[in-house]
């Protein structure tokens, strides 16, 4: 099927829907951002657009990231994967929020701007006021040539091809893996060892492979969505790497089938939003198997014991969770960008049941060119 879009015309490659293409085509679309891009010989990444050189790099003294939506979320994985490859203080922030709040801008941080169009007003305000205040900005982009990409000094193109649904899919999860090479290549500038960066290395390779794996477990998380379509509203928690994982996979839900979703911190629920859990508000756990693993599977008891019904995306069977998707196991830094998929199925075939107008979702455009 050939569908007029806008200005262009793409190929929906015999799928329904973009939104389906496009969570299929995220091995491949992941293997482009890779591409070219590792350097075997000191374990570490060529990346060509960023316009700094190391000695710049190392003067980098904090890291902030500016996106909107599932930009801004894979800015919240960006910013956890520097902090623990390079060491270096970094965080994510939606960028109608920075570009209000008249920001202390400061020399030493370098911006990061994250935009799957290139073209969102709000991220390209934050862009133009940094600019104007003689910040240091880059670009984490889709579209080759977009405002944004030309209004920063540089940046990390993320060659997921044209993204057409207006839901964010192989764009959010090739942003992320872009983060992951840029965080590579900040570490290894500093402190990072061969060894590391060899292990990081050897886990980016893995993705593709892993990616596949997880797509094949399609028709089981349909018929999982098909059990939780009834929820009046659900909760995703997570901590710590989980939770830009849980953030976006309620994004996901809320915009694709009109469900409401909530995202916490997993240590957040104790403070109140457990008031909320019964049988009709479900908890989506995310559950890397890293130093957390016991913490999260105590958030796991605190639902169940409240008559919450729990499914959990982890590297195992869960006992406590009354369904769980099992995702192959990655680098501890790099799992955050496997959990998420499953999740981009879920919201997929919880609309799909429901009968949702998924491309075109109501309320929502591709790209919000206005403020
Ligand atoms: C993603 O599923 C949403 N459609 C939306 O949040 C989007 O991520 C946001 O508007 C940012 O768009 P951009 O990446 O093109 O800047």
């Amino acid at each position: 099927t050939t569908v007029e879009w806008e200005a262009g015309s793409y190929d929906m490659g015999g799928h329904d829907t973009y939104m389906h293409k496009e969570i299929c085509e995220q091995a491949d679309a992941v293997d482009r951002v890779l591409r070219g891009r590792i350097d075997d010989r000191f374990a570490t990444v060529r990346l060509g657009g960023l316009n700094m050189d190391a000695r710049e790099a190392r003067g980098v003294r904090r890291v902030k990231i500016l996106g909107c939506g599932s930009a801004y979320h894979a800015g919240m994985i960006g910013a956890q994967m520097i902090e623990e490859l390079a060491r270096v203080p970094a965080d994510a922030e939606p960028a109608s929020e920075f570009r209000y709040r008249n920001p202390v801008v400061d020399p030493d941080t370098l911006y990061i701007a994250v935009s799957q169009s290139g073209e969102t007003y709000d991220t390209l305000a934050a862009v133009q006021e940094l600019r104007r205040k003689g910040a240091r900005v880059l670009g984490v982009v889709n579209v080759v040539g977009s405002a944004i990409a030309r209004e920063t000094d540089g940046g990390v193109y993320v060659h997921a091809g044209p993204e057409v649904c207006v839901v964010s899919t192989k764009c959010f999860t090739n942003t992320a893996v872009a983060f992951a090479l840029l965080a590579l290549h900040l570490g290894r500038i500093r402190d990072l060892s061969v060894a590391d960066g060899r292990r990081i290395v050897s886990g980016l390779r893995k993705l593709p492979e892993q990616i596949s794996e997880i797509l094949a477990q399609e028709e089981a998380i349909a018929k999982l969505a098909a059990e939780y379509a009834d929820a009046r509203s659900m909760m995703f928690v997570g901590r710590v790497r989980g939770y830009p994982v849980a953030r976006e996979a309620s994004l996901k839900l809320k915009e694709v089938s009109y469900i409401h979703a909530e995202a916490y911190p997993a240590s957040e629920l104790k403070h109140g939003p457990l008031a909320l859990i019964e049988p009709a508000v479900p908890t989506v756990a995310v559950l890397p198997e890293d130093e957390l693993l016991e913490k999260n599977r105590a958030t796991l008891e605190e639902v169940r014991a409240r008559g919450g019904r729990i499914l959990a995306v982890a590297h195992a069977e869960q006992e406590k969770a009354d369904h769980t998707i099992v995702v192959p196991r990655n680098e501890v830094e790099l799992d955050p960008i496997l959990m998420g998929i499953p999740l981009q199925l879920l919201a997929y075939h919880t609309a799909l049941a429901l009968g949702r107008d998924i491309d075109k979702p109501r309320n929502l455009a591709k790209s919000v060119t206005v403020e």
